[in-house]
């Protein structure tokens, strides 16, 4: 590889992991930390990235998805029909755009007026799902996930009020019905269970479509059904053994699902012919938003005539006879209360502006991001200063501009802090960086405390009841001052705390006890080291086998290893480098964690057989191991594991419920086999 191959490589390879870990925040725990546009930013530049160097473009690129990876919390559904993502149009021209190419591929099936049906609809900021009904009853109910896989929640959906669990007898009831549609948060909904919350002392959901995802996906459908969700179909999947006339529109279908008492939004649904009332449309409905019930992002438009709608086709993962004509984000002017500032786990001082609450597009908003020390200049945003803020579905919202105009001149220019405001310590900014950190990584008790949430978060430690509060509990109590004290917590100082049963407390003793026997790249991964998300920890991990080669590393051997840019690189033996880090990993070394690769995973004990140069899809629902445990037992035996299946693939492990890839497999003749037939292979049966 050249140089430059070598190096769009390596930072691919880190885009990709960033972007896999922050996916996962959002989708899975719908706890995200980035905004949509700092998302979109890193996954345009692995875009470009790929754009220009397609050689690099791998099948499991996070480029790739249309939406959500899927948890393995749930089983598995894979949809008869992908579920497919639409286009974007951002602007009027976009949107002629749109209605040219569907005339001129159309061609000679354009009416003679020249101007095609369109149907028109607002965009609802919730989740997709889809709905199955075979003879009239709900029997499953499953999310998008990627668009061909998604999650099944039937017991989640059935609590929703607005989604009936069987069809009207009086309706011709055909055999099988797929629905699909947006479960949404209404916004006075939203607003009554994030009060409810805070009066609790629980997390705030940051907004309705992640209170929405968040509440979907409980494992107890007993707390789905306490939350305020709803429903609005929009679509039909497959749909057989309907005894009536055939379906031929968007429209029809809108109206027989409503004839079948199915929530449509027909308030808003228009037929419209030309680009013209399009755009007309889009501006009626956004001057309406702030009236509406919930949150809308844009306005969709579909073609309305099926028939039509098939000769379009599809390109990539979107349909060619639709748009969705995004909204620009909602603002409103505030006061800056004061400017704070957070220390995050890799010790960011990140700044972010108080504000006087004010609601923007029905949430109400206290809190603005101001980014970074340069933003805060940029802008020149000062306490007291009047501002302009913006959501637009973000996760957090973000100041756009100083009212300069609304100044009185009693505002002070803001002062960044040069030592951590938790610890007093020094805080310091690389060149070339743009965050400043408290540099006291082991002791800073803000450090600690993000270091042993994201410790204990589920590709981590995974330690069950070990949450926010109770951390905060610990470190109060001054239980814990590094990590490693979590190893020498008793059940005598647990039961001491508030609300905290003799149960509850030997449970989390013996949660935390059995974590010392995690595998490397889990621990790895644990320690919190910038840039090292799930994927450059198991690299990590695989690579040196133990913690001692690990921290013996050079820089140069680590910039040697392929998904190790040298950003990681540098952070990596930044880390190790610190004593406070070496003092700390002596003590959970004495405090009995085991620093060798892969504890858990028996594979490597040097009895299953090689791998290498093999490529293995898993697929539907594994019985004795997650998904992603299978993969990571193959892997560890030297294979490669993919999300789909292509030519390059030579296994696919296929459990109850595989679709489509099972079916692609057997097209080209890949080697098909069970979970049983799986383990015997590797020795594990
Ligand atoms: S139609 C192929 N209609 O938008 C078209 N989607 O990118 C399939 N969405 O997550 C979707 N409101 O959940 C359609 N009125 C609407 C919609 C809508 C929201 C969401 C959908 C999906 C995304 C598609």
């Amino acid at each position: 590889m050249t140089d430059s191959v070598e190096h769009a490589h390596q930072h691919i390879a880190e885009l990709s992991d960033l972007l896999r870990s922050h996916n996962h925040r959002y989708y899975v725990l719908a706890n995200p930390e980035l905004s949509d546009f700092e998302y979109d930013q890193l996954l345009l530049e692995l875009e470009r990235l790929e754009a220009h160097f397609p050689q690099l473009l791998s099948v499991d690129s996070p480029s790739q998805k249309v939406g959500s990876p899927i948890s393995t919390r749930f089983a598995p559904y894979t949809h008869r029909l992908p579920m497919l993502s639409l286009a974007k149009a951002m602007t009027s021209p976009e949107v002629l755009d749109f209605d040219q190419r569907i005339l001129k591929q159309l061609d000679e099936l354009v009416p003679e007026d020249g101007r095609v049906e369109y149907i028109c609809e607002p965009k609802f900021d919730g989740l997709a799902v889809e709905l199955i009904y075979e003879n009239g009853l709900l029997v499953s109910a499953s999310t998008r996930g990627d668009g061909v896989t998604g999650e099944e929640i039937t017991p989640n959906v059935k609590t929703i009020g607005a989604i009936p669990l069987s069809i009207r007898s009086d309706a011709p009831c055909p055999g099988l019905l797929e629905v699909r549609g947006e479960v949404y948060m209404p916004l006075a909904g939203f607003a009554r269970m994030n009060e409810q919350r805070q009066a609790d002392g629980l997390e705030l959901y940051k907004n309705p479509r992640n209170a929405a995802s968040g509440s979907l996906r409980q494992l107890d459908s007993a707390i789905t059904a306490k939350r305020p969700l709803s429903f609005y179909a929009y679509a039909l999947g497959v749909v057989e053994g309907h005894h009536g006339a055939p379906v031929a529109s968007h429209m029809a279908a809108m109206q027989w699902l409503k004839s079948m008492r199915f929530p449509v939004y027909s308030d808003w649904i228009r037929v419209l012919r030309g680009a013209d009332a399009l755009i007309d449309y889009w501006q009626e409905l956004l001057n309406a938003r702030p009236q509406l019930p919930m949150e809308i992002d844009g306005v969709v438009v579909k073609v309305n005539s099926y028939a039509l709608q098939r000769t379009l086709g599809q390109v990539s993962r979107s349909p060619r006879w639709a748009v969705a004509v995004k909204f620009p984000p909602e603002q409103q002017h505030t006061r800056v209360n004061d400017i704070l500032i957070t220390v995050g786990r890799t010790g960011a001082l990140t700044p972010s502006a108080d504000l006087a609450p004010v609601l923007v597009g029905g949430v109400t908003v206290s809190r603005a991001m101001l980014h970074n020390e340069d933003e805060i200049r940029r802008k020149d945003v000062r306490v007291g200063d009047w501002v302009v803020v913006q959501r637009a579905g973000d996760v957090i919202p973000e100041v756009v501009k100083v009212m300069t105009e609304k100044r009185s001149g009693a505002e002070l220019p803001y002062c960044f802090p040069t030592h951590c405001p938790e610890c007093g310590a020094v805080a310091i900014r690389p060149e070339g960086e743009a965050v400043k950190r408290c540099t006291n990584a082991t002791s800073c008790p803000a450090q600690i405390r993000e270091a042993i949430i994201h410790w204990a978060s589920r590709d981590a430690m995974d330690i069950d009841g070990l949450g926010d509060k109770l951390v905060d509990q610990l470190i109060n109590a001054g239980y814990i001052h590094t990590l490693a004290d979590l190893y020498i917590l008793t059940y005598e100082q647990l039961v001491k705390l508030d609300r905290f049963a003799h149960k509850s407390a030997q449970n989390l003793v013996d949660a935390i006890a059995v974590t010392r026997t995690k595998a490397l790249p889990k621990l790895l991964f644990g320690l919190g080291i910038r840039l090292v998300g799930v994927h450059v920890a198991e690299v990590l991990a695989n690579h040196f086998r133990n913690m001692d080669a690990l921290r013996a590393a050079t820089l140069e051997e680590l910039q040697q290893i392929d998904a190790v840019g040298p950003k990681v690189a540098e952070s990596v033996s930044h880390y190790f480098a610190d004593p406070s880090v070496q003092q700390m990993l002596v003590q959970l070394n004495e405090r009995g964690v085991l620093f060798e690769v892969m504890a858990e995973a028996p594979a490597l004990s040097g009895d299953g057989p090689d791998l290498s140069g093999t490529v293995w899809v898993f697929t539907g629902a594994l019985e004795k191991n997650s998904r992603s445990d299978a993969g990571a037992l193959v892997k560890a035996l030297g294979a490669k594991v993919t999300g789909s299946v292509s030519k390059k693939t030579t296994y696919l492990v296929a459990g109850p419920g595989a679709g489509s890839k099972l079916t692609k497999a057997q097209d080209l003749g890949v080697e098909i086999m069970d979970e049983a037939t799986f383990l015997k292979m590797i020795n594990l049966g």
